[in-house]
C-alpha cells in the first residue's frame, strides 16, 4: 500500500506507477539518503521532536539497511516508488511505530534536494582527482616536448613555430581552469536543504545548522521555497562538465589528426588504441574519437535539465525527477573518459622528427623574416609585403626561405644580409619569442612552474 494512499478512493493504475516511479534510477542515491535520514534523526532525537530511545532505534536500523543494500540483500520495488518511500518503508518493516516517526518536519522534497546535492559533492571529488591527475600527465607530456620544434596553426594551416611543451601548456592552462570551475561549483553546491520540508520549513524546533554540519555542508540554505526547487547547482556541474569536455574533445581531435599519415606527429600505445576488421593496416585512436563523441551525451545533458527547469513555476514540480539521469550519466561519462585518456596521453610516443619536418615547410618563419627586416629599419607593412612576395618566389621555385641565396633576399630587399639566416631557423624564431605565455623555453619555464605549484596545492 503507498504511503500517500489515504486522500485516494482508488489504487493507482499500473502505468501511471511505472512511468511515476524513479527507484529504477535513484536508487543510486541509497547512501545519501540514509546519511541524510541519520542526520535527520539524531537532530529529531537531539531536540526532543522525537524519543532519544526512537532516534537512536532508527539510526542504528538505517546502519543496518545500509550494510544488506551493499550486500545486495535489498530489493526495491516499484510500489514504494523512489528510493527515498523504499528505505522508510523498509525501515517501519524492521522497526514499526518508530520508523514511521522518522519522516516528522521532513519532505521528500528536501529529502531528494540533500541527497543529490550529497551525492554530487562526492562526484565532483572524484571527478576534480582525475582531472588533476591528467594534468599532472599534461605536465609531464610538456617536460617530454620541451625542445620539440612543431609548427602551430591557425585556420589549420602552419603559421608559427612553437615547442610541443608549449602547446601543452595551452591545453594545462585550461584544464587548470576546469579544476577551478568545479571547485567553484562545490563551494557553491555546499549548502544544506534540509529542514526546508515540502517548500515553506515548518512548524517543530528543528536546528538545521545540525543537520547541515552533520552532514559535512558549509551551512544551511537560506531559504526554504529556494532549497526545494532549484536545481542551479547540478545545472552548474553539467556546465562545468561540459566546457572540460570540450576541452578533451579538442585535445582528441588533435590526436586523431596527429595519429593521422597526414601528420604523423604522435604514435598511440597499442594499448590505446584498435584495429580494423577488415584493413589489416589500420590502428585506429578510437579512445580519442569516443572522447570526442561522448561530448556530446555531456551537452545533451546540460540542454536536458536546462529544458526541464526553464518554465516551473516554484517550488518543487514532478519534472525535477528528471534531473537525475542525465546528470548520472554526465557524471559516469567524465569519469570514464578522464582516466583512460589520461594513459592514453601518458603512453604516446612523440615523433619529433615529424613535427620538426612539418615545421619546416610551410613557412611558418615568415612572421620572423618580416621582423627580422623592421629590426633593419622598414616598416612592418612594407617588410610584411616583401617577405609575402618572397613566399610567392619560393612557392614558384619550390624552395623555403632557408635555402634561398643572399642574392635572392637582396633583389628582394637590399636590406637583407647574411645574418637573415640566423633570424629565421625554427629554433631561434621559437627562443626570441620571450613574450611572457610565449614559446620561448624561458616563457615555458614560467608556465610550467606555475601550473606546477598550483597541483603542489591540491596534493
Ligand atoms: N522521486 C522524487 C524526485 O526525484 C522525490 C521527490 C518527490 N516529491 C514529491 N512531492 N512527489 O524528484
Amino acid at each position: 500500500m503507498k504511503a500517500w494512499s489515504g486522500r485516494f478512493d482508488k489504487t493507482t493504475d499500473a502505468l501511471t506507477d511505472a512511468l511515476n516511479a524513479s527507484i529504477s534510477f535513484d536508487q543510486r542515491l541509497y547512501e545519501e539518503d540514509i546519511a541524510g535520514s541519520v542526520a535527520h534523526a539524531a537532530m529529531l532525537g537531539a531536540q526532543g521532536i522525537i524519543e532519544a530511545t526512537e532516534a537512536e532505534k532508527i539510526i542504528q536500523c538505517l546502519g543496518e539497511i545500509l550494510e544488506d543494500i551493499r550486500a545486495g540483500k535489498i530489493e526495491f520495488t516499484q510500489e514504494n516508488e523512489d528510493i527515498h518511500m523504499n528505505i522508510e518503508a523498509i525501515l517501519t518493516a524492521r522497526i514499526g511505530d518508530a520508523g514511521k516517526r522518522l519522516h516528522t518536519a521532513r519532505s521528500r522534497n528536501d529529502q531528494v534536494a540533500v541527497d543529490f546535492r550529497l551525492y554530487l559533492k562526492k562526484q565532483i571529488a572524484a571527478i576534480r582527482r582525475e582531472l588533476l591527475a591528467l594534468l599532472a600527465v599534461v605536465m609531464k607530456k610538456a617536460e617530454e616536448g620541451k625542445v620539440v620544434i612543431m609548427p602551430a596553426y591557425t585556420h589549420l594551416q602552419r603559421a608559427q613555430p612553437t615547442t610541443f611543451a608549449h602547446y601543452m601548456m595551452a591545453y594545462a592552462n585550461m584544464l587548470r581552469r576546469d579544476v577551478t570551475r568545479l571547485e567553484d561549483c562545490l563551494e557553491r553546491m555546499d549548502e544544506c536543504p534540509l529542514g526546508s520540508g515540502a517548500l515553506t520549513g515548518t512548524t517543530y524546533p528543528i536546528d538545521r545548522w545540525a543537520t547541515a554540519k552533520a552532514l559535512g555542508f558549509a551551512r544551511p540554505t537560506e531559504n526554504s521555497i529556494d532549497g526545494v526547487s532549484d536545481r542551479d547547482y547540478a545545472l552548474e556541474l553539467l556546465s562545468a562538465l561540459s566546457i572540460m569536455m570540450m576541452h578533451l574533445s579538442r585535445f582528441s581531435e588533435e590526436i586523431v589528426l596527429w595519429c593521422s599519415w597526414e601528420f604523423k606527429f604522435v604514435e598511440l600505445d597499442d594499448a590505446f588504441a584498435t584495429g580494423s576488421s577488415i584493413m589489416p593496416q589500420k590502428k585506429n585512436p578510437d579512445l580519442a574519437e569516443l572522447v570526442r563523441g561522448k561530448t556530446g551525451r555531456v551537452y545533451g545533458s546540460l540542454v536536458t535539465l536546462l529544458t526541464v527547469m526553464k518554465a516551473l513555476p516554484l517550488a518543487y514540480n514532478k519534472d525535477m525527477q528528471e534531473d537525475k539521469e542525465p546528470v548520472f550519466d554526465a557524471v559516469d561519462t567524465a569519469l570514464a573518459c578522464l582516466p583512460v585518456f589520461a594513459a592514453m596521453l601518458d603512453t604516446m610516443t612523440l615523433l619529433p622528427e615529424n613535427m620538426r619536418a612539418a615545421a619546416g615547410r610551410g613557412f611558418i618563419n615568415a612572421t620572423d623574416c618580416a621582423d627580422y627586416l623592421v629590426k633593419k629599419g622598414l616598416p612592418f607593412r612594407d617588410a610584411y609585403k616583401i617577405v609575402g612576395q618572397l613566399v610567392n618566389y619560393c612557392i614558384k621555385q619550390g624552395k623555403t626561405l632557408e635555402t634561398l641565396s643572399i642574392e635572392e633576399f637582396k633583389n628582394a630587399s637590399p636590406a637583407f644580409d647574411e645574418a637573415v639566416y640566423e633570424a629565421i631557423k625554427l629554433e631561434n624564431c621559437v627562443n626570441a619569442r620571450l613574450s611572457v605565455g610565449g614559446p620561448s623555453a624561458e616563457s615555458v619555464e614560467k608556465q610550467l612552474e606555475s601550473v606546477r605549484a598550483f597541483l603542489e596545492e591540491r596534493v
